[in-house]
């Protein structure tokens, strides 16, 4: 009994997995960026149509992951095609290559992408939990797209992006 509880113990402590199958989520999570705060990793991956956007993963070893929440709540506000109404549909366009990023200056998590090929939103969470409720900050008129965000040492944050100039997707 002792000794069951020592190696519970054990393997509670080393807890990272040292094999596992690959793929560890077997589902499409396109263009993740992922973060480490305080030994946790967070997950977050395109999910174009599809409403709720954006979702949030948490992992402890990076083989094991749960969602947590979605940083962009609803995608109605897109445009009419996400409700599809007759005729409509939004099919690809909505969330795709964003980032997300904890600002501890504010004290809260920051995600941000281009929508539609056009217009990129920031949404922003109401506190340092992730799972608390996200809404919509900013949108600029402009496409930050396969974008990345960084913070540099003294909490300035930069976002990285592609520039489709006059290119579209239409
Ligand atoms: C990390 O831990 C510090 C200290 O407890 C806390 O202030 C901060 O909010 C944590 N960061 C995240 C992203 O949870």
């Amino acid at each position: 009994m002792r000794l069951v509880s020592l190696l519970a113990g054990a393997l509670a402590l080393f807890s990272c997995a040292s094999a596992f199958v690959n793929p560890p989520i077997y589902e499409d999570l396109a263009d993740v960026d992922l973060r480490r705060y305080n030994d946790t990793y967070y997950l977050s991956t395109s999910t174009m149509h599809f409403s709720p956007g954006a979702p949030i993963l948490r992992s402890f070893d990076l083989v094991n992951w749960q969602y947590i929440g979605h940083s962009v709540p609803q995608l109605a506000q897109f445009g009419t095609g996400y409700t599809l109404p007759p005729g409509q549909n939004a099919y690809i366009e909505g969330v795709w290559a964003s980032w997300l990023i904890f600002v501890p200056a504010q004290n809260k998590w920051f995600w941000g992408g281009c929508i539609n090929f056009f217009q990129t939103h920031i949404f922003s969470s109401a506190g340092p939990d992730p799972t608390s409720a996200w809404t919509q900050i900013s949108v600029i008129n402009a496409c930050y797209y396969d974008s990345g965000a960084f913070m540099d040492d003294d909490g300035t944050v930069y976002v990285s992006f592609k520039d489709l100039g006059t290119n579209t997707f239409q």
